[in-house]
């Protein structure tokens, strides 16, 4: 394979930019042209698609957000739209493409492959976690890490003021990310759309902790699990504390990538090149169980669903009491 190109789709996250370093580097090494497509598949539908030089991977794998930028482009759904793109790859005699994204971002380069032959390699880039076919992705613990980084800090707040603090996290349906903090941050209760919540419940362990001489609650919401205003407003009707909601928003999609996140970035792309080098595609690339793993691209959403949320979620559940 002689020319490749890559693309960031979808919502930004830490790390994207050390996986296009590192595939670039790597096929620019083993003699491959490297292109560059800005904004996703919208500029691979408008055509906004550029050969990488060196200088445009130095310094960015430090950084956080994408180089090559990212977009949602709703008209890739749309054949006629997905024939256009893959034209303007093929134009330029691009065979392989790596497509850095979620679960959305897979399903067109699926579709690009089936419909088109392009050999789409899918590296899983979002802070939620939720792809199939890998234990982490890229992101995720950069953004972890700066959740943790706002839990202390409530914390701070919550203890001094005797509050009950929910602070919703990102993470779209999946509940990783408030799995994850709550474990890490020693959080006093968790919501997550995986399982049913009770306010109810909820608001019996924030009694209870009050009851042993606790001086605050720290409620880890992911933002699947329901409308953090609603829940807030249904556990004031049942605690006597002050409770009060705090949404990070997009501050968790950004920062410097973790060291975690810029070595299973480096490693994945790595994979993506190798594979393309042998003339395949169609696949995704994971990291299970410490192995570098290749899937078919559907894995990511018809593969068995990781049973270690809800695993993590018990502990947690006993650990907020
Ligand atoms: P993510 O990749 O982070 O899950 P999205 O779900 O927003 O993000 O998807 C990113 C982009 O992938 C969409 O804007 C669209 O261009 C493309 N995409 C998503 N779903 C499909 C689909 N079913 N068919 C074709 N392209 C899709
Ligand atoms: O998929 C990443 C993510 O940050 C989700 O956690 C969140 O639901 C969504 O994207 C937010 O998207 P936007 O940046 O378009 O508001």
């Amino acid at each position: 394979m002689k020319r490749i190109a890559i693309l960031t789709s979808g919502g930004d996250a830490p790390g994207m930019n050390a996986a296009i370093r590192a595939a670039a580097k790597m096929a620019q090494y083993k003699g491959m042209e490297v292109y560059g497509v800005k904004r996703g598949y919208h500029g691979m539908l408008m055509d906004e698609i550029f050969l990488m030089e060196g200088s445009f991977l130095s310094g960015i794998i430090e950084r956080g957000g994408t180089a090559l930028l990212t977009a949602r482009c709703p008209e890739f759904k749309d054949p006629k739209y997905r024939a256009i793109a893959a034209e303007n790859l093929k134009r330029r005699g691009i065979e392989g493409l790596i497509v850095i994204g979620g679960d959305g971002s897979y399903h067109g380069a699926d579709l690009l492959a089936k419909e088109h032959g392009i050999k789409v390699i899918g590296l899983p880039g979002t802070i939620d976690n939720d792809i199939i076919g890998t234990d982490f992705t890229i992101g995720f613990d950069t953004c972890l890490n700066t959740i943790l980084d706002a839990i202390s800090k409530l914390r701070d707040t919550a203890t001094s003021h005797e509050r009950t603090i929910l602070i919703e996290v990102m993470g779209r349906s999946a509940g990783d990310l408030a799995v994850h903090a709550c474990l890490a941050g020693g959080g006093d209760g968790l919501l997550i759309p995986e399982v049913e919540n009770s306010i109810e419940m909820l608001a019996f362990q924030i009694k209870q902790r009050r009851n042993t001489g606790r001086l605050h609650d720290i409620i880890l919401v992911a933002e699947g699990a329901g409308d953090i205003l609603e829940i807030e407003k249904k556990l004031k009707e049942k605690v006597s504390t002050e409770v009060r909601s705090v949404i990070l928003g997009h501050v968790q999609r950004g920062g410097a990538p973790s060291g975690r996140d810029r070595i299973i970035a480096t490693r994945m792309a790595l994979k993506a090149v190798e594979v393309l080098e042998n003339g395949e595609g169609g696949v995704m690339v994971g990291i299970e169980n410490g192995t570098i793993v290749t899937h078919p691209i559907s894995y990511a959403w018809e593969g068995e669903k990781k049973q270690d949320v809800i695993d993590l979620y018990r502990v947690a559940d006993v650990f907020s009491r």
